[in-house]
């Protein structure tokens, strides 16, 4: 059978970008700009120019960031249910005008109309109606919290229009103002869009968008009005935002990029995980954060599996975008075919073989790429590490569930995995040990507005849909209420050590704690500690490096705290806080030695107390199980990040040690500590404590020394997944957010204000667990 064309006209998007003279200023405080210095978008699929649009200035994202910053007081003070009618209105515009949209964007971006019209437009419109309802519930379901304020979103070119709903839909409806940059490859779509919003009754200036490239995207990171940043796009880019919002205190979410594992089991159902692969890598040509551009296929199904797909692959239709029967468009630049050209002839040249359909014909104009398969890749060649944003997937075998995972893992990425097998036990066994956020089973690319998300490792942190979403645009107030840093009471002067009669107490430096052993620092150098009236206390190990090297290491090992029940995990903290208990005068005494205080027994007491409300948190953070418009289920996990690193606050060294540590380890993860430095002598105490409270080795380790340093070697470290830094210096917390760059590891800093540690509105609660843990969902069709 041979298909005619059955073009969609575009006669009405061409119309509307006519009637604008195909030229475009900036769109602030609900009025269009003159436009200034300019630059082209151009159709992909025939490289024709489609109109002019503004290259955004410093200045302009000025304006755009004061209006946004005039606006947002009366926007929150309008009420969620306001809010909730003017973004219903929006919603219902986005369907009636849905037709123009997706035709403007398929013009655009170089989709095809297939995509835009049945995925794009639809869940830009759910996500618009389903935030619509978080405004109506805010009070209700977030008390508690405000507004972040005015934010600042940066969105890439391979989903324009959902990538934008994304991103406004939950700040509009938190109470937040918006300044929105789209791709400059693709800035349409946004533009059709502020006409949308002056329609829905926004207020002047809640929405300004401002269009241009990279530079335009650093005005908005480096604006001081700007208080939350949210990203998506190149992992690159991604890690330049984290360093230069280092310190500022700004929130900040990131959405980058993937290279997801597609998993097929012996017992998969074969014509549908092909089907399902179809969707998942060639779905946008490729271009998808999440594309299932790995495939990993049990070794006894392999040859079946190969010979279907590229059966498949054949059928594919490759050509004009518009044309309603097309399954594969344009992409969205030369710049990216000719990436996608490099790394593929690179993968042929180191031997690997290359599969494309040789009936599919590549039109003479524009941008495009044939699906392509390649085999033989080595686990870690280029082709099968790096995101190659194409139409391009790279096919490997594996033997046995074990393997796959250990395969599925091997990728400095995390944002989601398929998981193909009519085995439920097996593919509900896999899935939560794949670090990815998002996993489908039997299923792919699959989104909705109520399921979060986002990523694992290097493909960033923050989601996006579901109240996990919500939570990234509000702030609890009780951070407003945090207190400056209590004045550090001044000590005396440093008096020697006194002599001691008793010969063994020469080696009372009390060690490191690593792998559940005390340990000698591996620098064999040791600290003096005083008191507040400067009498000698004892010495600590003075930390290095390589002590935190082994603490991570053994860290790590201790993979079964997290595998252990909730329950296990509970009565380990109630154990500790028994034991803690029996000795707390002695507690007391020392935190009083230490720090002068005179409630230094109210502080073994509330630390006992936070003991005992962690463990009772510990098998109640239970996530939840969505009901998006598919036939199935998605289950939402909190689970523990891994490894965190944690750097206590001097104030208060046994309750803000507990206050970290507790919550942390409550949920799974196993941490590496640096305590108080100033005052580090009660967290070496709590070694026998941990030792007679059956916490296994590993969990819970600590290093003493300079804070400083060894934050900064933590925060370098590619193995640590997160870091909490609460000791008060500004500068040390700039410092690790800036070096967390490197790996993409999640940070929680106090900066240079001071935290109540006996309030559990400030130091526990349900804001400190999503710090300890992420969120992953699991999507589970059924019946089909
Ligand atoms: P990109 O990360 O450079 O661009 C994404 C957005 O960030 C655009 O709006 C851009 O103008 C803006 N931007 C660029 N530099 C910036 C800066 N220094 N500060 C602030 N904003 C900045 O991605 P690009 O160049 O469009 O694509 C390059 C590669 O990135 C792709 O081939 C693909 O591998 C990857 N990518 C991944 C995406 C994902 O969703 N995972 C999305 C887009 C690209």
């Amino acid at each position: 059978m041979e298909y005619g064309p059955a073009p969609e006209s575009q006669k009405e998007a061409q119309a509307w970008l006519d009637q604008r003279g195909r030229k475009f200023g900036l769109f602030i405080d609900n009025a269009w700009t003159e436009a200034g210095e300019t630059f082209a978008s151009t159709n992909p699929a025939d490289g024709k120019e489609l109109a002019q649009l503004t290259q955004a200035t410093a200045e302009d994202v000025d304006r755009a960031v004061q209006a946004a910053r005039r606006a947002q007081p009366a926007w929150a003070a309008l009420g969620g249910p306001a809010r909730a009618r003017i973004m219903y209105a929006i919603a219902r515009l986005m369907q009636k005008h849905a037709r123009l949209f997706a035709v403007l964007e398929t013009l655009d971006n170089g989709k095809t109309i297939r995509e835009t019209r049945d995925a794009d437009l639809p869940l830009v419109a759910r996500h618009f109606y389903h935030h619509a309802g978080w405004a109506q519930l805010l009070d209700e379901e977030f008390p508690g919290h405000r507004a972040v304020g005015v934010v600042g979103q940066i969105v890439p070119w391979n989903f324009p229009l959902l990538m934008l709903a994304w991103k406004i839909a939950p700040a509009l409806a938190a109470g937040n103002t918006i300044v929105f940059k789209p791709a400059e490859f693709t800035p349409l779509t946004a533009l059709l869009f502020a006409e949308i919003c002056v329609q829905a009754g926004v207020p002047a200036g809640v929405v300004n968008i401002v269009t241009g490239d990279g530079r335009t995207g650093e005005a908005i990171v480096k604006h001081e009005g700007i208080d939350k940043l949210a990203f998506t796009g190149s992992t690159e880019v991604g890690r330049l935002i984290r360093e230069a919002t280092a310190g500022s205190g700004k929130k900040l979410s990131l959405e980058l990029g993937g290279k997801s594992p597609y998993i097929v089991f012996e017992d998969a159902d074969i014509d549908a995980a092909v089907e399902g692969l179809v969707d998942s890598i060639w779905f946008n040509q490729g271009q998808v954060c999440c594309a299932g551009s790995r495939l990993l296929v049990q070794e006894s199904v392999e040859e079946r599996f190969l010979k279907k797909l590229k059966a498949r692959m054949d059928n594919l239709r490759l050509g004009s975008p518009l044309d309603k029967s097309m399954d594969i468009g344009a992409l969205v630049d030369p710049i990216q075919r000719q990436r996608i050209h490099g790394l593929v002839e690179a993968a042929r040249a180191e031997g690997c073989e290359i599969y494309q359909p040789s009936a599919c014909e590549i039109p003479a104009e524009g941008s495009w790429f044939p699906p392509t398969l390649i085999t033989g890749a080595s686990t870690s060649a280029a082709v099968a590490q790096a995101e190659i944003f194409g139409p391009v997937l790279v096919a490997m075998s594996f033997r046995t569930p074990a393997e796959a995972v250990q395969l599925a893992n091997n990728t400095v990425y995390g944002l989601a995995a398929c998981v193909w097998s009519e085995n439920i036990s097996l593919a509900l066994d896999v899935a939560p040990q794949i670090k990815a956020g998002v996993v489908w089973i039997n299923t792919a690319n699959q989104f909705d507005a109520a399921c979060g998300f986002g990523g694992y490792k290097e493909s960033g942190y923050g989601r996006e849909g579901g109240r996990e979403g919500m939570f990234e645009y509000l702030v609890p107030v009780s951070e407003d209420a945090r207190p400056a840093l209590p004045a550090v009471a001044k000590s005396a002067a440093a008096k020697p050590a006194a002599a001691s009669s008793d010969p063994f107490a020469i080696d009372r430096t009390a060690k490191l704690y690593i792998g559940g052993k005390q340990a000698r620092p591996d620098g064999a150098y040791s600290r003096a500690i005083h008191g507040a009236d400067g009498t000698f206390l004892g010495e600590i190990g003075e930390g290095n490096r390589k002590d935190i090297r082994n603490a991570v290491e053994a860290a790590h090992k201790a993979t079964g705290w997290t595998k252990a029940t909730a329950h296990n995990r509970a009565q380990v903290l109630y154990y500790i806080a028994e034991n803690l208990a029996a000795r707390g005068q002695e507690f007391a005494d020392r935190i009083a030695a230490q720090t002068g205080s005179k409630t230094a027994e109210k502080e073994v007491q509330a630390s006992i107390e936070r003991l005992f409300y962690w463990a009772a948190w510990a098998d109640k953070y239970d996530g939840a199980a969505h009901q998006p418009p598919m036939h199935g289920i998605t289950v939402a996990l909190n689970e523990a990040i891994g490894v965190i690193g944690i750097v206590c606050p001097n104030e208060n060294p046994l309750l803000g040690f507990i206050s970290l540590v507790a919550p942390a380890i409550a949920v799974g993860n196993r941490v590496v500590v640096v305590p108080s430095e100033a005052h580090p002598l009660t967290a070496t105490d709590l070694y026998q404590v941990f030792d007679t409270s059956d916490l296994p080795g590993g969990v819970v380790n600590i290093v003493t020394g300079s804070a400083d340093e060894l934050a900064r070697t933590l925060a370098s470290h590619s193995d640590i997944d997160a870091l909490w830094r609460h000791d008060g210096s500004a500068a040390g917390c700039a410092e690790v957010e800036k070096l967390s760059a490197g790996s993409l590891k999640r940070t929680w800093t106090g900066g240079a204000k001071g935290r109540d540690w006996f309030s559990t509105q400030q130091a526990a609660g349900r804001t400190v667990l999503a710090h300890a843990t992420q969120v992953k969902n699991i999507w589970i069709p059924y019946g089909v």
